[in-house]
């Protein structure tokens, strides 16, 4: 994997290209290459082919003819005075034509070779209609279910996350940014999207550094080492400085901490909403302050386009700042190859590759369904002993609504839905009855109740697909409840009157609040948005031919007054204790002024998630045990060997994630009850035992102590290992100074 900034010769070779190019380029050309600009889908105006004929545009963005790039690529390599090439953007998340699951499905597969071959193949495809960058991965932690973002993002872990991270980049950018096949990455949002108050879309993050730099930075770092050719910054506001304005951001962390050598851009319109956000005002103050924070080019909006210039004449913003910026982005051209390589074969959608594409959709959908629920091992269900199944809800059986958020290019036509891969798995061997019950989520209509019930009365089994549609998650929009939308609980409940044995399929685009459905239902699969091939990866699973091994990359709440819940929370100086709760209703009438029990907890709900971080389960059992270290005491700069052996104690072949958790029992600062410090994933047969290993260094147990220094601390620390992050399996070892 190349790591972008390394000092290679090739790299000392654009150096030098980028600054030729910068002592030819006037002020009007360099602010040119700052302005990102959105195009006008599929046509080209006389306008546009001007103004990049001009030289005053970087890049485009939303253009997805292939013939329409090329034409502006055209222009601005023949006709404009330098030749630069444009960068060509778009939201190319979990798939381009081809739909992977969303990512927080990609998260649940615990499998980097998921993303990385999302992300290989979305470029592939992507790349074929000149688009040469991609503005993914979304990589902020998601605390909060509430936000239809959580969709877009890896979850709620900083180890997690930056992992899958650098995987999916390394899928866009491969070994080589100029190779065909490779687009570039952008990490975003940086930084604190992912903390927006009460999980409101563009709503206000307050962060402190120390938890900034501890939680949500490390992935945006993982994302950098892989080489991620781009960042791009937060429409929210940051402890009062919004991210398009932050100079700690952008300068003190991404430039002078990290050595970024990418470039900066901001997001939609945000440089010109910085005076809505109040920190400007004006359009040119924004100009200023974006520019001056370290924004190098502009989505959209035209400040830059429209003030940087005098800026420039009036001394407050300095041509070394607007160098810089211009330098940031030529390298990311040079190293896409756009120079020597600016078009785009017509020719060059693979076709062959569809199958192939297909598969690797379907395996992801495979892995990325996390099984919640399965009471009585009723799933898998025995394609033997069933003569009919009902099959009921308006998510069984459409082809769009299984995608997720971020499809714009998706190809409907290629969607299989579980009610298609039902039927063609069972053939004629029983009926399969359907109902959709409802003409959406959301719908609160009984009218096609009646029907649903008698659907069900002459099905053997019950295979209900609920959820939210796409629409439901995603950016700007965030829900304050989060439970099933519409009457879905009643029509859960209208069918479990009838006593057959349910199995609930829910796709969303979040974490649902699920208390009521599961109390009704047999087993649970969550299967996300799973994408282009969910029919064929859920059908899998009910029908055993696949055992589920994913697990929740971020926790359920069983309420919304939970949130934010998370694994990996701070002990408090009260924590909650078995005998230490009370309830609500234990609490006598007239009850004297009281703490309680004095620990902290809900009066009305129990302390636990729903499903913790790291959950899910297997048709197979999985038995851990021999936990050892090499060591129960290592000095600073050395490494641990942990080993434990996992035995597959079921029937069936399984795949089972075994991760690895820490704590560092005292610190300069208070450290999380549990840490994620490894995973890994391993499939076993029947009765077979493997050994696992992690090699664990003081440098993996590094974090920003007191003043926000990076630290290692001698001390002692717990250590578990398991199939969840509620594991018990624990071992201990200690750092020691010398
Ligand atoms: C706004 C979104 O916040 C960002 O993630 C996306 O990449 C841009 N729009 C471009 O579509």
């Amino acid at each position: 994997m190349e790591i972008l900034g390394k000092t290679t010769k090739h790299s000392r070779a654009i150096e030098k290209r980028i600054e030729e190019l910068i002592q030819e380029m006037t002020v009007a050309e360099k602010i040119g290459q700052l302005s990102l600009v959105n195009s006008i889908y599929g046509k080209i105006t006389k306008p546009l082919r001007q103004t990049i004929a001009e030289g005053k545009i970087g890049g485009i963005l939303n253009e997805v003819d292939v013939n329409v790039v090329n034409e502006l690529q055209q222009t601005a390599v023949e006709e404009s005075r330098l030749g630069i090439p444009l960068l060509v953007g778009r939201d190319v998340i979990h798939g381009f034509k081809t739909i992977f699951p969303i990512p927080l499905g990609l998260a649940s597969t615990w499998n980097p070779e998921i993303p990385e071959r999302c992300g290989r193949i979305s470029a592939s495809e992507a790349s074929a209609t000149g688009i040469n960058w991609t503005f993914a991965p979304m990589i902020d932690i998601s605390r909060d279910p509430r936000w239809g973002r959580i969709a877009e993002s890896f979850g709620e872990d900083p180890y997690l996350t930056g992992v899958l991270a650098k995987a999916i980049v390394y899928g866009f950018q491969g070994d080589d940014l100029s190779s065909p096949g490779c687009i570039a990455a952008c990490a975003k949002h940086f930084a604190g999207y992912g903390a927006c108050e009460s999980g409101k879309d563009y709503n206000t993050a307050n962060i402190p550094e120390n938890e900034l730099r501890n939680v949500y930075l490390p992935p945006f770092k993982a994302a950098f080492d892989a080489g991620a050719a781009s960042v791009m910054t937060s429409f929210s506001d940051l402890d009062g400085i919004p991210a398009t304005a932050n100079e700690f951001l952008l300068k003190q962390i991404l430039r002078q901490e990290w050595q970024f050598d990418g470039f900066v851009v901001s997001d939609w319109e945000a440089i010109s909403q910085l005076s809505v956000h109040g920190l400007t005002a004006s359009d040119k103050d924004s100009a200023c302050e974006a520019a001056n924070a370290g924004v190098d080019m502009e989505m959209v909006s035209r400040t830059y386009a429209d003030h940087l210039a005098d800026l420039l004449i009036e001394g407050k913003i300095s041509q070394d700042r607007i160098d810089t910026m211009v330098s940031n982005i030529l390298r990311a051209k040079f190293k896409l190859g756009l120079f020597d390589r600016p078009y785009t074969e017509t020719s060059s959608v693979n076709t062959d590759k569809s199958h192939e594409y297909l598969e690797a959709a379907r395996c992801a959908a495979v892995q990325s369904c996390v099984l919640l629920e399965n009471k009585h091992n009723i799933l898998p269900l025995s394609k033997d002993k069933l003569s009919s199944i009902a099959v009921i809800g308006p998510l069984a059986d459409d082809r769009y609504e299984q995608l997720g958020t971020w499809i714009f290019d998706g190809d409907i036509e290629l969607s299989q839905t579980p009610l298609q891969a039902i039927k063609a798995f069972m053939k004629k061997s029983a009926e399969v009855n359907y109902c959709r019950a409802m003409a959406t989520t959301r719908s609160r209509s009984r009218e096609d109740f009646g029907e649903a019930v008698e659907t069900v009365r002459k099905s053997d089994v019950v295979i209900l697909f609920l959820g939210e549609e796409s629409i439901l998650s995603g950016e700007a929009h965030s829900r304050a409840d989060i439970s099933l939308p519409g009457i879905q609980n009643e029509l859960i409940e209208e069918i479990a009157a009838l006593g057959k044995p349910i199995v609930l399929v829910i796709m969303a685009g979040r974490p649902l609040l699920l208390e009521k459905a599961r109390k009704n239902v047999d087993a649970i699969l969550y299967a996300w948005h799973p994408g282009t091939m969910a029919g064929p990866a859920i059908a899998e699973l009910l029908f055993g031919i696949a055992s589920p091994s994913g697990k929740l990359p971020v926790t359920f709440p069983r309420a919304v007054g939970q949130i934010p819940i998370y694994y990996n929370h701070k002990n408090t100086g009260r924590p909650a204790t078995a005998g230490s709760v009370t309830n609500i209703d234990d609490i006598e009438a007239g009850a004297p002024q009281h703490s309680s029990g004095d620990t902290s907890f809900h009066l009305d709900i129990d302390n636990s998630p729903l499903y913790p971080f790291g959950y899910g389960l297997s048709y197979s059992e999985f038995k851990y045990s021999n936990l050892r270290l090499d060591h129960d005491k290592i000095k600073l700069g050395e490494s641990i060997r942990i080993e434990v052996e996992l035995t597959n104690t079921g029937e069936c072949e399984a795949e089972e994630v075994t991760q690895l958790y820490v704590r560092d029992l005292v610190g300069s600062v208070t450290r999380p009850v549990r840490e994620l410090k490894g995973f890994k994933k391993l499939r076993l047969r029947p009765g077979e035992t493997a050994s696992i290993t992690f090699e664990l260094s003081t440098d993996d147990l590094a974090f920003y102590g007191r003043n926000n220094k990076l630290v290692t601390e001698a001390g002692r620390f717990h250590l578990w290992i398991g199939g969840c992050s509620d594991t018990d399996l624990r071992a201990e070892f200690e750092i020691i100074e010398s």
